[in-house]
């Protein structure tokens, strides 16, 4: 290849000007990396656990798992959600084997020995003849763990110390408001497992560059994506076209689509709040590392959550929200449903060839394009979750 000549960049610029040396590439399947990594970040940050409606009633719990770690998230009589690591107090035993379910009003028993807990997680009883002398119930509550619900969505962290619910978001966190999240019910679910890192899912989904090869049909329906860019001014020469209203230059949706389906036409009823700038983007993203991000279209919303089930397995659960007159009316979602998939599927099986290639001997590393610069804030972030002491 010729050297290039001395580059145009207009101002505002938004790609890298510098080849970036990517992670090293063991960083991607090392096993001892990996338990760093769920050390010092998926056991430190909010992470997103479900909707709230999974735990509407009170006593209703749901167990979640991340790494070696279980937790049981469960609504009070009091209505507030409360999460626990899920371990008895008196050996350690696994308190819920279930999935989901609902505690009985006496509370939560443990399967081995019976002690006995408020879900508040006080102990209330053990099973023994007497208490020794110095039993001080009150020192033996369960392991009570940082949640939180927003908009609907339920979060739990692992650490006591967890950062500020925003930190991680890449946007303020009212910019879904006028999408109402916490009205909206779930229509469809899916759940796939994908063999590669988590950080190569986040890694393709943090570029475009692959978009024209790997998504034929997204590449149709947002112009801008068909020329491998996220944003107008990932295009070094943007400003040739800055009131240009194409979407191939603008963003958005191609002529005559509303909505991320199969047609380009809305399935659910649209949200009538969202702002005429909002309508025409066609979808607005809002990521919040490592665990989840959220897309807002005219008619539906879309929650990705991703957890690592191992150095090169990685769990990808996708909710389908909606206002509840467009499923109380039946409206057939099939269509925004297959679309979605079609994508998702595409960069699950690009992320699986992505991984199969990284354990080549003699690749220590890969490189950094000019239109990569969010998976490089992406790798920065990486490195200084795992630097925090
Ligand atoms: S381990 Fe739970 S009661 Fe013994
Ligand atoms: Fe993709």
């Amino acid at each position: 290849m010729t050297k290039h000549p001395a580059a145009r960049r207009d101002p505002g610029y938004l790609g890298l000007t510098r080849s970036v040396a990517a992670l090293p590439a063991s960083d991607y399947f090392d096993a001892a990396h990996y338990e760093r990594e769920l050390g010092r970040i998926w056991y430190r940050n909010w992470l997103y656990v479900g909707r709230s409606s999974e735990v509407r009633e009170a006593r209703s719990f749901r167990t979640f798992s991340i790494g070696t770690q279980s937790v049981v998230i469960v609504r009070g009589e009091d209505q507030q959600v409360r999460a626990f690591h899920n371990t008895c107090r008196h050996r350690g035993a696994a308190l819920c084997q279930a999935a989901e379910g609902r505690f009985p009003p006496a509370g939560i028993v443990c399967p081995y020995h019976a002690w006995r807990y408020s879900l508040k997680g006080e102990l209330l009883q053990t099973t023994s003849k007497q208490l020794p002398d110095d039993f001080e119930p009150r020192d033996l509550g369960l392991y009570g763990l940082p949640v939180t619900e927003w908009n609907g969505c339920i979060f739990v962290s692992l650490s006591d110390h967890p950062p500020a619910f925003a930190k991680n978001f890449d946007l303020p966190l009212n910019r879904l408001d006028a999408w109402h999240m916490d009205r909206l019910a779930v229509g469809h679910r899916s759940r796939k497992t994908i063999a590669c890192n988590w950080k190569v899912f986040w890694e393709n989904y943090n570029e475009c560059l692959h978009c024209p090869g790997v998504h034929p049909k997204l590449a149709q329906l947002v112009p801008l994506f068909g020329r491998a860019l996220l944003e107008p001014k990932d295009d070094p020469h943007w400003q040739d076209h800055a009131t240009d209203q194409d979407p191939r230059f603008r963003g958005g949706l191609r002529a005559g689509a509303t909505s991320w389906t199969m047609d380009g036409q809305p399935v659910g009823v649209p949200f009538p709040d969202l702002s005429a700038e909002d309508r025409k983007s066609g979808h607005v993203y809002l990521t919040g590392l490592p665990s989840i991000f959220i897309v807002g279209h005219v008619d539906y919303m879309r929650i990705v959550r991703i957890l690592p089930l191992g150095p090169e397995l990685t769990e990808m659960s996708i909710e389908y929200l909606f206002l509840p007159e467009s499923l109380e009316a039946k409206r057939n979602i099939a269509s925004a449903v297959e679309f979605t998939q079609t994508v998702m599927g595409e960069d699950a099986q690009i992320c699986e060839v992505n991984q199969r290639g990284l354990h080549a001997l003699a690749h220590a590393r890969g490189v950094l394009m000019p239109e990569e610069y969010v998976i490089q804030q992406f790798q920065d972030w990486v490195r200084a979750e795992l630097a925090r002491p």
